[in-house]
């Protein structure tokens, strides 16, 4: 028998995470892009956007829900830090037919020229910077909203946590994907690594990047508390993206949050 050799090579963020993950198999996937749809139609409703109205998209990856707010008539600007997916969006768009805008921008100290009337935080994307980068990322929402704007922020809850401890394998062209999610208890973060074994042994594996700290858990009074601080009312938490909402139970996957700014 052939002896077999294993050879590991580090990717960059770009490449394996946003090219491959993002783009590769996200993009080309029939559920992400249902989910996505899914994920617009709620907001929409349950935020009640109407056509025309100013939406921003931060930590907008490659815009595949910005396309769907677009669709529907929205006047949509997306911000993401990850260049690679910023020109994704823009291509996306542009294959689609529809009109946005992107930048690239951090969202722990991003500004805006003109106030929105909705701002999303889509997939998870909020709690990636340490507890005073998160709360600075709060008070520049508050400050990009108009008056009487709304946001709606997902995030990762520590009830469910469950959901995502155990390792997933996932098949796909180049080879077998492997995520592994770690829990730090301490500080109460879900991070994890990511993993492809190809056919001809070799392992690929991610470098450096924005997420390697993994992502604050934060529990309902926690969040709530950082949206009143800052000015927010009417605060209410989540747990599907389905109509009407529905309540947030410990086994939800979804902590999906929204939050006033009063007139
Ligand atoms: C889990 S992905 C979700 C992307 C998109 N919202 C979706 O649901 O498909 C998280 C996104 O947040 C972006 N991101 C991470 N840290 C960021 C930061 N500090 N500022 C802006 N974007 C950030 C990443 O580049 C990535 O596109």
């Amino acid at each position: 028998m052939k002896k077999q050799t294993f050879k590991r090579i580090e990717k960059t963020w770009d490449e394996f995470w946003a090219e491959f993950w993002r783009v590769r198999l996200v993009g080309g996937d029939e559920a992400s892009d249902f989910k996505s749809q899914q994920v617009v139609e709620y907001c929409w409703e349950a935020l009640g956007i109407k056509r025309g109205q100013r939406v921003l998209d931060l930590g907008c990856g490659a815009g595949y829900q910005a396309r769907y707010l677009a669709e529907r008539g929205a006047e949509v600007h997306g911000i993401d830090i990850t260049p690679v997916l910023i020109k994704h969006a823009q291509k996306h768009f542009k294959k689609h037919g529809v009109t946005g805008t992107f930048e690239v921008d951090d969202m722990r100290t991003f500004t805006v020229d003109k106030p929105f009337d909705y701002i999303l935080v889509l997939g998870m994307s909020f709690g990636f910077g340490t507890d005073e980068e998160n709360a600075e990322t709060i008070r520049r929402i508050y400050a990009a909203l108009k008056p009487g704007g709304k946001l709606l922020l997902t995030g990762q809850h520590p009830y469910g946590l469950s959901n995502h401890l155990g390792p997933e394998w996932l098949e796909c062209d180049e080879g077998l994907l492997l995520h592994r999610a770690e829990f730090d208890e301490e500080r109460c973060r879900l991070g994890g690594s990511w993993e492809l074994a190809c056919p001809d042994g070799t392992i690929i594996t991610e470098g450096e990047n924005p997420e390697k700290d993994g992502v604050r858990c934060y529990t309902v009074p926690e969040i709530r508390g950082l949206l009143m601080q800052t000015g927010f009312k009417k605060v209410e938490t989540h747990g599907a993206w389905y109509l009407p909402p529905q309540p947030l139970q410990w086994f939800s996957m979804e902590l999906i949050v929204t939050a006033v700014k009063p007139k």
